[in-house]
This record gives structure tokens, sequence and C-alpha cells, in this order.
């Protein structure tokens, strides 16, 4: 068994390493807010994901799964390091790499022996390299550092399930021993391994998430010929999901995708191709194509309303980016409360989870029964069997229609 620290907390560090401790290695966590670790320390975890908890206080009890703010020392007790910090868009388009570089510099800079580092983060093409070079010039030992890649597919809201049973592992090494023992770390899990050059596992990140961002635009902007034309989107989807070569996975049609990956992801694979010249149009209009669907949904409301809101109460129901989750990050609620608030609606949210803004109330009956109008703009389960008048009821996620 590893002893494995990883750097970053966020979503995919902390699953990460509460998986890698359950199958028996021991797993330091680091992050540099004292105020977070302590929580972690307690067994609670900061973001909402149904079943994480659980395995975080069964594993720190079994003293396999540890949280610190000391990186240093995390560091030199350690032979692989898995970096899992964020790389948010910048201005550009681009990843912002600085929080990557950093944690490359820590490593260099407190290793004692020898040491594989795992980029998870997602990372542009060629990120593996620089943290290589970064990590071999700032190096204060003569320890060997291999460099792999090991790109992140779980969901949010789905973590602990897509960790184990995921459809696939992916490993990018150059040196094909460090490639083999993050093989053998993650054998355990039993599931299929793609063991590729490093450039190439960065490119399936991307290219799996632009993939699947496509496949959402496509099935949305359907749905918008559907509409007008008096077919039934559903019906489609599922005609057309029963192919084999189609599937019905990522057909829902629905407000766009949000949260903090296809959005970030998208812009940052459409900068690459900008970059070296090979521009990749169906994604950059899977973009567009996005950012329309919430419009639509908009206008669609200030029709009903003759395009005047001012003083009409419209009752939202979810405002997650997505199910079980509590991010905003991207959400097509928050785009939706600006621009109503805007012109000069009075929004009235209930989300299961999410219940710090403003807008919140405290149980979905209030944003029934005291509104003009209701947005569903989450599909949470428990929305299922609410009974909401049709001409009252704007169903953003093609949930309650039927
Ligand atoms: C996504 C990928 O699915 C993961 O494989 C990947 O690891 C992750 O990004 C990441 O890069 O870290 P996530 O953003 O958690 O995961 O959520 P998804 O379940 O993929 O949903 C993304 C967005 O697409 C949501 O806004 C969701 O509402 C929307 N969506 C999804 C649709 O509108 N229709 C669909 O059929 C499916």
């Amino acid at each position: 068994m590893s002893n494995i620290a990883i750097i970053g907390t966020g979503y995919v560090g902390l699953v990460t390493g509460v998986v890698l401790s359950e199958i028996g290695n021991t797993v330091t966590c680091i992050d540099i807010d004292e105020n977070k670790v302590r929580i972690l320390q307690r067994g609670q975890s900061p973001i909402y994901e149904p079943g994480l908890d659980e395995l975080m206080v069964k594993n720190i009890d079994a003293k396999r799964l540890f949280f610190t703010t000391n990186h240093k020392e995390a560091l030199a007790n350690s032979n692989i390091i898995f970096i899992a910090v964020g790389t948010p868009q910048s201005e550009s388009g681009a990843a912002d790499l600085t929080y990557i570089k950093q944690a490359a510099k820590d490593i260099a800079l407190n290793i004692v022996k020898d040491t594989i580092v795992v980029v998870k983060s997602t990372v542009p093409v060629g990120t593996n390299d620089l943290v290589e070079s970064i990590i071999k010039e700032h190096l204060i030992t003569n320890r060997k550092v291999d460099v792999v890649s090991n790109p992140e597919f779980l969901r949010e809201g789905h973590a602990i399930q897509d960790t184990f049973y995921g459809d696939r592992i992916v490993i990018g090494a150059e040196n094909n021993e460090a490639g083999n023992t993050i093989k053998k770390l993650f054998k355990p899990l039993n599931l299929p391994i793609v063991q590729t050059n490093r450039r190439s596992a960065e490119m399936i990140k991307y290219a799996a998430n632009a993939f699947l961002a496509v496949k959402i635009s496509y099935i949305n902007e359907i749905a918008n010929l559907c509409e007008a034309m008096d077919a039934n989107v559903l019906d489609v989807a599922e005609g057309m999901g029963l192919d084999h070569r189609i599937g019905r996975a990522f057909l829902n049609p629905g407000l766009g995708y949000g949260g903090s990956c296809f959005p970030k992801d998208t812009e940052a694979i459409a900068y690459l191709g900008r970059e070296y010249c090979a521009p990749l149009t169906i994604v950059e209009n899977a973009i567009k194509a996005n950012f329309r669907q919430r419009e639509i949904f908009l206008q669609k409301v200030l029709n009903y309303f003759d395009g005047n809101l001012e003083g009409k109460i419209i009752g939202m129901l979810g405002l997650s980016f997505k199910p079980n989750t509590d991010d905003l990050r991207e959400a097509p609620s928050v785009y939706l409360i600006e621009e109503l608030e805007k012109r000069g609606a009075i929004v009235k949210a209930y989300d299961p989870v999410v219940k710090h803004l403003p807008q919140c109330v405290e149980h979905f009956d209030e944003v029934i029964n005291n509104s003009n109008i209701v947005l569903l703009v989450t599909e949470w389960e428990e929305f299922k069997s609410l009974e909401i008048p049709a001409n009252k009821l704007f169903d953003g996620r093609y949930f309650l229609k039927k």
C-alpha cells in the first residue's frame, strides 16, 4: 500500500483521497485553509455529496485518512503525490495554471524521496510537461520524480459511485514503470484502464467533456425545433438514444449545461483549437447554443407577461446547476434571477439543498401558491410529484412535461 498526499481538497481532491484511503492506502489531504481542514478532520465534507461523509468518517477512524495544513511534512512522507487543485477559466478562456505551478514548486521544495506526481486536475495538453520542468528546475534533492497524468471523470452528485464504478481510468505516462505503479494503485477498483502518453491522456479529458457538452447543445436545439413543430423531444431522445451508436445518456434537454466543468472546459479546448490553428467550430457553436438556451427560456417568460415583469412574483423550483449538489457555479438559476429582477420581478425560490440566497423560501408550497408563474429550473427528484397547474408552469427541464 502507498503513502499518498493530495494537494487540494476541492471536489476532485477530496473524493480521490477518500476513495484511495477506502481501498487501503494511507492518504493525507493538504489544504491551506485551516478552518476547512478542521472541518474535514471532524469527518465533515464541506461539499454536499451523497455518501461522502460516511466514507470520510470510516477512513479517518481507521487511521488511513488525514487532513493537514502542513504541506511540508505531508509531501516529505509520500511516495505518490496527487495534484488536484483548481484550474479556473482566465479572461481569454484559457485555463489559469497558477495553482498548478505553485503545487509543482511546493513538491520540488519538499520531497525527500523518489516520488510519482499525478496530475488529476483538468489541464490543457502539455501541462504535465510543464509540471515536470517546474519540478526539475526547483528540486533541492537529487531524487527521481516522474509525472503521470490521471484525469478525473466523476460527476458531482455521483462522485462516489463514479469513482468506484466508473467507465474507465486513464493513465498517461512517459515512463512505463511510473505508469504501471499508478495502474497498480487503482487495480482494486477493477475498472478498464487506458494507458497512453501524457498528452493523449490530457486530451481525452477535454475531448470527452466537450463531446458531452456538444451532445447536450445538440439535443437542446432539437428540443427548440420540436417545440416549434409540435414534436415531443423526450420521445425523440428516446428513439435516438436506443441506437447504440448514439446512446440515451446526455440527451436530456433543458436550460443548458452549467457547473464548474463543462463551461470552463469547452472554453479551454476551444481556446487551444484557436491557438494551434485547428479550430473546434462544433465546440464553439455548442458554447453559443448553450447560452442561447437560457435566453430563449427567459424570452418565453417575457412573452407571457407581454414584456412587463414589474411586480410579478416568479416562483423558482431548483437553484443548483443540477440535482444532488449545492453547487451554483454557472447555474442557469443565477442568470435567470439576475435577468428577472433587473426587469422588476420578485423571485421566490425553493431548492432542497441551496438555502442561502436572499430569494430562498422555506417550502415549495410558497413557490407554487404565492406566485404568478413557476419556473422549474433544476430537476430534483422530489419535484416529480408536485401538482402545478399547466398554465402556470414553465418547465425548463422537460421534467414534469408528459
Ligand atoms: C462533468 C462530467 O460529466 C464528468 O465526467 C467530469 O468528470 C466532470 O464534468 C469534470 O470535468 O470534473 P459534472 O459537471 O459534475 O460532470 O455534471 P454532469 O452530470 O456532467 O452535468 C453537467 C451539466 O450538463 C449540468 O448542468 C447538467 O444539468 C447538464 N446536462 C447533463 C444536461 O443539460 N443534459 C443532460 O442530458 C446531461
